[in-house]
């Protein structure tokens, strides 16, 4: 299987402060990958490493073969091979847009609509991905008036839109409320085990926000990863305790993971 992303001893410096420190992890196809970590521990600029925004000051990033700022890589082929869902991109998306045009301005890679007609293909996918996540009812909505649970599920739509082979989700469930939250770790889930689903990263504070079919979990503490492998192996009691720093309990139950601190003694 062929490396969809690969950092080899990547450390990204700013202000003389390492944000990731001596980093190698590798996600090959077909893997689905959490990650995990304290407020500030790096997750995010893993993120932006992984979707080519920002580059290594030391060390070396692959994605999808392209190696950042070597021989041959162009950015700008690159981008629009990877998905990115995050609060970073919700900001720069005009507020007056419709969720449709939202969605739609994603194929051409924009963040702003533009006057000229768009292909009735392209809206056909924008529909589609958008009853995908259950937002058929909202296409005509302006992007601006939408509750943190459905600006959440346009992103997603929006960042599928251009068939990405690399989906990056930074905190989907942020900010939902306990039925918007299974919602859309049900539809994650059954994105996950879509075959045909790009490789995924999804960055979260909260395990019981795991998708079932999600494969692998890597742990960040203060830009230094604690675990990273096989989430049966890997999220265990004693990564998570370590990864934030005080005794924590992890429970598998079926397909889904909850944790808790020690009860008082
Ligand atoms: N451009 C920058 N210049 C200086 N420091 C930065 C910059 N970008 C991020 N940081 C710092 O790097 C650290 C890691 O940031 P990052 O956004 O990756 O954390 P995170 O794990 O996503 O945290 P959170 O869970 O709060 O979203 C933080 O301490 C942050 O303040
Ligand atoms: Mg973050």
């Amino acid at each position: 299987m062929s490396d969809v992303l690969e950092l080899v001893d990547v450390s990204v410096v700013r202000d003389g402060r390492a944000l990731v420190e001596d980093v190698s992890w590798s996600v090959k196809e077909g893997e689905r990958w959490v990650i995990l970590g304290p407020n500030g521990a790096g997750k995010t600029t893993l993120l932006n490493l992984a979707s080519s925004y920002l580059f290594p000051s030391t060390g070396t990033a692959t994605i999808l073969g392209d190696q950042l700022g070597g021989v041959g890589t162009d950015v700008f082929e690159l981008r629009p091979r990877i998905g990115m869902a995050g609060v970073a991109m919700a900001d720069k998306l005009p507020k007056r847009q419709t969720v449709l045009q939202t969605v739609l301005t994603a194929a051409y890679g924009m963040t702003a609509t533009w006057n000229e007609n768009y292909e009735a293909v392209d809206e056909e996918r924008a529909r589609a991905f958008l009853d995908r996540l259950g937002m058929t009812e909202y296409l005509g909505r302006r992007f601006g008036t939408l509750s943190e649970g459905e600006r959440k599920r346009t992103l997603i739509a929006r960042a599928m839109m251009t068939d990405p082979e690399l989906l990056l989700l930074d905190e989907p469930a942020a900010g939902l409320d306990l039925g918007g939250r299974e919602d859309l770790v049900r539809r994650l889930g059954r994105l996950a085990r879509d075959p045909y689903a790009p490789s995924m990263i999804m960055v979260t504070h909260h395990v019981e926000e795991i998708p079932p079919g999600f494969t692998h979990v890597l742990m960040i503490r203060q830009g230094k990863i604690l675990a990273a492998g096989p989430m049966e192996t890997e999220l265990s009691s004693r990564n998570l305790s370590r990864c934030f720093g005080l005794p924590l309990i992890v429970e598998h139950t079926g397909d889904r993971y909850t944790a808790h601190g020690l009860p008082l003694s």
